[in-house]
């Protein structure tokens, strides 16, 4: 049986980037393509991105604040920093959670320059005192000042450069209304075909100088769960395991040891994707049974099964949402060699 660390297996494939300063995540900065055409995938936003950006150019304005939603480590910073190289301006990078007072958001600004770019990543966690003032800077840029206390109190308007708001989030339906409407672009990025990966997987590989045959690239292209973070990821695993081994190539050999050591399967299920499945067979025939209970059975948070785990497996067509809870699919059971109940066929 497969030996293996679940914390970094799990942090492997959860697309997830908790702390900016670490190795891994200097590894994925080197790897960030630069300029649209360097991007891959995602062809109708570039499309409607590329006119937007040369009609903003040619008008001489900033461009238009944009909202750009889908799940994690599908590319929404990297077009952010495109979209500011692009439009040759600065990007000041923030985040929802960061922002805690009002006057931190009228401090970032007003050190901005006209058509600079201010990046606010998880821009559905703001608290609503800081995103009421985001209406009125998205809007008038400006900012309106209490001066004052009591029966003197007066309100000054701060005027402000006419900046761009990028938001970045995974869960547009925790967007405000008042907050999603004030946004001119909005652009969803979709998970990625395998062969976009390969192509990524085989750029990432020329940028590292190591060489990858193309079949080794296909093979962790289809393991990489549709998401380029996590291509880039399995890329330096696999990369160390050669490494390691003296192997001057990256082979499927090589990439199939390595996926063994590190639990991941073919389909890039990891052992907390399949002891989902399991937990939902095992425990609850099948389904349907409530994300709450899933996760306190397998002892994770309920975000981390919501957001990390249950798209992958939702795409794949191995769990359903149903009104009354998740069911595991017959193609789940398949997948995992366990004969499908007769309910089911
Ligand atoms: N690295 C991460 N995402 C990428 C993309 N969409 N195109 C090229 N390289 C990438």
């Amino acid at each position: 049986m497969i030996q293996r660390d679940t914390s970094t297996t799990k942090r492997l494939l959860s697309a997830d980037v908790s702390n900016s300063k670490d190795e891994a995540n200097v590894f994925e900065n080197t790897l960030r393509p630069q300029t649209l055409s360097e991007y891959i995938g995602q062809d109708e936003v570039k499309k409607n991105l590329a006119v937007s950006l040369q009609a903003s150019k040619k008008r001489e304005e900033p461009l238009e604040h944009a909202l750009i939603h889908g799940p994690p480590g599908l590319g929404k910073t990297t077009l952010a920093n495109i979209m500011a190289r692009e439009m040759g301006v600065n990007i000041r990078v923030t985040s929802g959670p960061a922002l805690e007072k009002q006057g931190d958001v009228a401090s970032i600004i007003t050190n901005l320059r006209d058509k600079d770019i201010l990046f606010i990543d998880e821009i559905h966690r703001l608290k609503p005192a800081v995103e009421e003032v985001l209406y009125t800077a998205m809007e008038d840029f400006g900012i309106d000042l209490i001066i004052g206390k009591g029966p003197s109190a007066r309100s000054m308007r701060l005027q402000l450069p006419k900046f761009t708001l990028i938001g970045a989030t995974t869960k547009m339906s925790m967007l405000s209304a008042p907050l999603r409407d004030r946004f001119g672009l909005i652009f969803r990025l979709d998970f990625y075909k395998e062969a976009q990966l390969q192509t990524i997987i085989e750029r990432s590989a020329t940028i590292l100088n190591c060489s990858i045959d193309q079949q080794a690239s296909r093979l962790v292209a289809a393991s990489a769960r549709q998401t380029p973070r996590i291509a880039n990821r399995l890329l330096r695993r696999v990369r160390d395991f050669a490494e390691v081994n003296d192997a001057k190539v990256i082979t499927v050999e090589i990439v199939e040891k390595a996926f063994d050591d590190l639990g991941i399967d073919p389909l890039g299920l990891d052992s907390l994707d399949r002891n989902i499945l399991n937990t939902i067979i095992d425990k609850f025939q099948g389904g349907p049974v409530g994300l709450n209970t899933i996760a306190a059975a397998v002892s994770e948070e309920q975000d981390t099964v919501e957001d990390i785990y249950e798209p992958y497996l939702l795409k794949l067509g191995f769990l359903e949402r149903t009104p009354r809870g998740r069911t595991v699919t017959q193609l789940a059971y398949r997948h995992l060699g366990i004969p499908t109940p007769n309910t089911l066929i």
